[in-house]
């Protein structure tokens, strides 16, 4: 079993990357941490407590954490994700509350306390990740891997050089890739293939419980057609954790745009190492075919239980 301690900020892909580690037997979530992002901090704890419960993830801790970027105005996505943050999608009101405490302590003290074995998938603004890498640097040990949702090196969404995670705090993610350890970084390059399809959307259909957000979510969040949909980009990083050979990985060095008026949060990429060490292992493609075969599997055995 892989333990992760997911980073997010539910958010429609969010909750169905969410939903991808709850299916799956390998991953063992140690924690769900919050972050303001898509939507605001105080939404989407409240989602991940929901999802919390109508994904059975048990009492896995949910702790809150940080409100807004570092150092910049706050940039959100309600107009993607809806103004709850999860689309149309009204799932029951959760019974218990998040943990106690914030969520940088929580990242710190869950890595020191088991170095060398925690993986961190951070599917958000890398808020939370910042500073605990300034709260304690030892996390850079302590965690066994980063994944992160975020960044291109060809193009942006938000706009045409920042991908949303990066733009919304630019600063946190220059910290973040400069930190000294190795950030795994599915970005859009990657991401934007992982699409629910109608053919995708046919095998969510008969899934129960979990269609009725698996569904709903999916068609809000895009137009879903025979050959293109919405990108369920963070689903990409739990996949990832899963079964890293769905995806190729190349060694860079990534930079991210804190200064430029019409490039901040870009991530900068080089693969062209000369004697510099890599700080980012960058994916540049993804197996469709497998990815879907993956999450399915999942969801299917979610819905089973
Ligand atoms: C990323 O931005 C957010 O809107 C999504 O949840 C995802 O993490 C995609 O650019
Ligand atoms: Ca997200």
């Amino acid at each position: 079993m892989t333990k992760v301690l997911i980073d997010c900020d539910p958010g429609i892909d969010d909750a169905l990357a969410l939903a991808l580690a709850a299916g799956s037997r390998a991953l063992d979530v140690v924690g769900v941490t919050t972050v303001g992002g898509n939507v605001d901090l105080s939404l989407t704890t409240a989602n991940a407590l929901a999802l919390r419960e109508f994904l059975q993830l048990g009492d896995v801790p949910v702790t809150p954490g940080s409100a807004g970027a570092l150092m910049r105005q706050t940039v959100r996505a309600a107009h993607v994700h809806g103004t709850t943050g999860l689309g149309d999608v009204v799932l029951p009101a959760p019974e218990r509350g998040p943990s106690d405490g914030h969520a940088v302590d929580f990242i710190v003290e869950t890595l020191r306390a088991a170095p060398g074995e925690i993986t961190l998938v951070a599917v958000g603004p890398l808020t939370n990740i910042a500073l605990a890498v300034r709260r304690e640097p030892r996390v850079v040990e302590w965690a066994r891997d980063l994944v992160i949702m975020g960044g291109s090196y060809t193009r942006g969404n938000t706009n045409p050089a920042a991908e949303f995670n990066m733009l919304a705090d630019p600063e946190a993610a220059a910290i973040v890739f400069d930190a000294g350890w190795t950030v795994t970084m599915l970005g859009l390059d990657v991401t934007l293939s992982a699409l629910v399809t109608s053919a995708v959307l046919d095998r969510m259909r008969p899934l129960g419980r979990l269609a009725d957000l698996l569904v709903p979510a999916a068609q809000f969040y895009g137009v879903v057609t025979a050959d293109g949909g919405p990108a369920i980009h963070d689903a990409c990083a739990v996949a990832y954790v899963l079964e890293p050979s769905l995806f190729t990985c190349v060694p860079a060095v990534v930079n991210v745009e804190t200064t430029g008026t019409y490039t901040r949060g870009m991530t900068v990429t080089d693969f062209k190492l000369g004697d510099r060490r890599p700080n980012a292992l960058v994916a540049t493609s993804l197996d469709v075919k497998g990815f879907w075969d993956l999450v399915m599997g999942a969801y299917e055995r979610l819905a089973g239980r």
